[in-house]
C-alpha cells in the first residue's frame, strides 16, 4: 500500500477523509467550519405564532420563534438529504464543507465513483494508468498554429488543385469535428467530471478538456486558413443529416446525466454514468472520428492539405489517448463495481456499439458516395468493423464481427505511440514555459 506524508504538516492543517459527507453551510457561523451533527433529532419549539401573525406584528419574540422554527425545518431538510446520501451509495463531489482533524487519507479509501473520501488530495495516488496518462498528454502539448498551412492554401485557392470530391471531404470532415469536440467537451465538463470521484482521474479530464478546446481551435483554424464559410461549416451538424445524426445520437447521453437531480448510487444510476461513458470514450471517440481520420490522413499521405492532415494527426494521437483513459475508467469501474455488468446490460452495450457502427458507416457512404484517393465505401464499413471488434475486446465484450479485416494497416503505425519517433519534428515553436515572467 502506497503512503503519503505532508513534509509540513502539523496538528493545525486541515484534513478530511473517508467520511461522510456533511452539509455545514459556510456562511451560517462565523467560526471555523467544523465538523456538525444534524440536528434533526431535536423537536423544534413550539410555535406559538402563525407566519401570517408574524408578518401582521413582528414582534421580537415572534421573529425569534419564525427564526428557530426556520433553522430546524433547515436541519430536517439537511438530516433527510444526508440519509438519503448514505442509502444510495453516493459519492462526495469535492465542494463539501472541510472537516477538521478528520483521519488522513489512505488509498484504500479512494474510489472511482461514489467515493466517500476527501476528492480534494491528488495523493496517495490509487490509479496510477490515470496519473501517466495526464503527464503523456502533457508532453504531447502541441498548438494549431505551430502548423505551417501555406501550401493547403495555395492548393485549396487553386482551382485546378483538388476535385469537387476532395474538397466535400475536407469541408463535410471540417463541419463534423468543429462541433463534436465541443460536445466531448461538454459531456465531460457538465456530466462526467461531477461523477468520477477520484482526483487522478479528474486531473485527465481537465487536461482532456483543454485538449478538446484545442482541437476546437484546431478546426476553427484550419476553417479560417482556407477562408471557409465559417457559417456553412459550424451549422453543418444541424443542417447536413450524415453530420446531424451522429450529434444528435450522442447528446442524450450528456443530457441524462446533466441532469442537476441525477446522482450516481444505485445500481440504475451508475449504469446510467457506465452507458455515458461507453457512449462518449468507446462510440464517439472510439468510432465516429474514425471515417474522418482516415479520409483526411489519406489526403496527407497523397501530399494534399498537409497542413490540415498535420493538424488532424496530432488530434489522432489525442484522441486515441482520450479512448484509451476512457476504457481504463470504464474497466475500474467494471472491476469495482462488476454488480453492475449484468448480462442485459452488457447486451444493451453490445447493442449500443452496433449502432454507433451503423451510424459512421452511413457517415462513409454519406461522404463518400464515390470511390477516391483510392477508398470506398465498403473498405471503410470493414475497417469500423474491424475497430469495433477491438472496442468490444477492450471493455469486456465478445467481437462482433467476423472476419472484420484492417484495409488501412498505416492508421495503426499513426496509432501506435512508439512508432512516431519523427512525429513531432516538424515542430517549430519552443514552449515558453514561465520565460515571459519578469520581476
Ligand atoms: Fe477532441
Ligand atoms: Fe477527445
Amino acid at each position: 500500500m502506497q503512503s503519503w506524508e505532508d513534509p509540513i504538516a502539523d496538528s493545525r492543517v486541515m484534513t478530511s477523509a473517508a467520511a461522510p459527507a456533511v452539509f455545514t453551510d459556510p456562511v451560517a457561523s462565523q467560526d471555523v467550519p467544523v465538523l456538525k451533527e444534524p440536528q434533526a433529532q431535536q423537536p423544534p419549539p413550539k410555535q406559538t405564532h402563525t407566519f401570517d401573525e408574524v408578518v401582521a406584528n413582528p414582534s421580537t419574540t415572534a421573529i425569534v420563534e419564525a427564526t428557530l422554527a426556520l433553522q430546524n425545518l433547515r436541519d430536517e431538510v439537511e438530516a433527510e438529504q444526508i440519509t438519503e446520501a448514505k442509502e444510495r451509495h453516493e459519492g462526495v463531489t469535492g465542494l463539501e464543507g472541510i472537516e477538521m482533524g478528520a483521519d488522513r487519507i489512505q488509498v484504500d479509501d479512494k474510489k472511482i465513483i461514489n467515493c466517500r473520501a476527501d476528492l480534494n488530495q491528488l495523493v496517495p495516488f490509487k490509479y496510477e494508468w490515470a496519473w501517466q496518462k495526464y503527464l503523456d498528454g502533457c508532453s504531447n502539448h502541441w498548438m494549431p498554429q505551430e502548423v505551417n498551412m501555406n501550401a493547403d492554401i495555395s492548393l485549396w485557392k487553386n482551382p485546378e488543385g483538388l476535385t469537387e470530391d476532395e474538397r466535400t471531404i475536407i469541408k463535410r470532415n471540417l463541419g463534423f469535428f468543429s462541433t463534436a469536440d465541443s460536445l466531448v467537451a461538454n459531456n465531460l465538463v457538465l456530466a462526467v467530471y461531477k461523477h468520477i470521484t477520484n482526483p487522478e482521474c479528474r486531473q485527465y479530464l481537465l487536461r482532456q478538456s483543454f485538449e478538446e478546446a484545442v482541437h476546437t481551435h484546431a478546426y476553427q483554424y484550419c476553417i479560417q486558413s482556407l477562408g471557409l464559410d465559417e457559417g456553412e461549416v459550424f451549422n453543418m451538424y444541424r443542417e447536413l443529416p450524415a453530420v446531424a445524426r451522429k450529434a444528435e445520437w450522442a447528446l442524450p447521453y450528456t443530457n441524462s446525466l446533466g441532469d442537476p437531480d441525477f446522482q450516481t448510487g444505485t445500481i440504475e444510476d451508475d449504469q446510467r454514468l457506465l452507458r455515458d461513458l461507453i457512449a462518449f470514450y468507446v462510440v464517439f471517440e472510439g468510432i465516429f472520428f474514425y471515417v474522418g481520420f482516415v479520409q483526411i490522413l489519406s489526403m496527407g499521405r497523397r501530399n494534399k492539405m498537409t497542413g490540415v492532415a498535420e493538424q488532424f494527426q496530432y488530434i489522432l494521437r489525442d484522441e486515441s489517448m482520450h479512448m484509451n483513459f476512457g476504457i481504463d475508467v470504464i474497466n475500474q469501474i467494471k472491476l469495482e463495481n462488476p454488480h453492475l455488468w449484468t448480462k442485459e446490460f452488457q447486451q444493451e452495450m453490445i447493442d449500443l456499439i452496433k449502432s454507433g457502427v451503423d451510424l459512421e458507416t452511413q457517415y462513409a457512404y454519406d461522404t463518400m458516395p464515390r470511390g477516391i484517393l483510392g477508398l470506398n465505401a465498403p473498405m471503410f464499413e470493414e475497417y469500423l468493423q474491424f475497430i469495433a471488434n477491438r472496442r468490444f475486446s477492450q471493455i469486456g465484450l465478445p467481437q462482433q464481427y467476423e472476419a472484420a479485416n484492417n484495409p488501412f494497416p498505416w492508421m495503426s503505425e499513426i496509432l501506435d505511440l512508439k512508432k512516431e519517433k519523427n512525429f513531432f519534428e516538424t515542430r517549430v515553436t519552443e514552449y515558453q514555459t514561465g520565460g515571459a515572467l519578469t520581476w
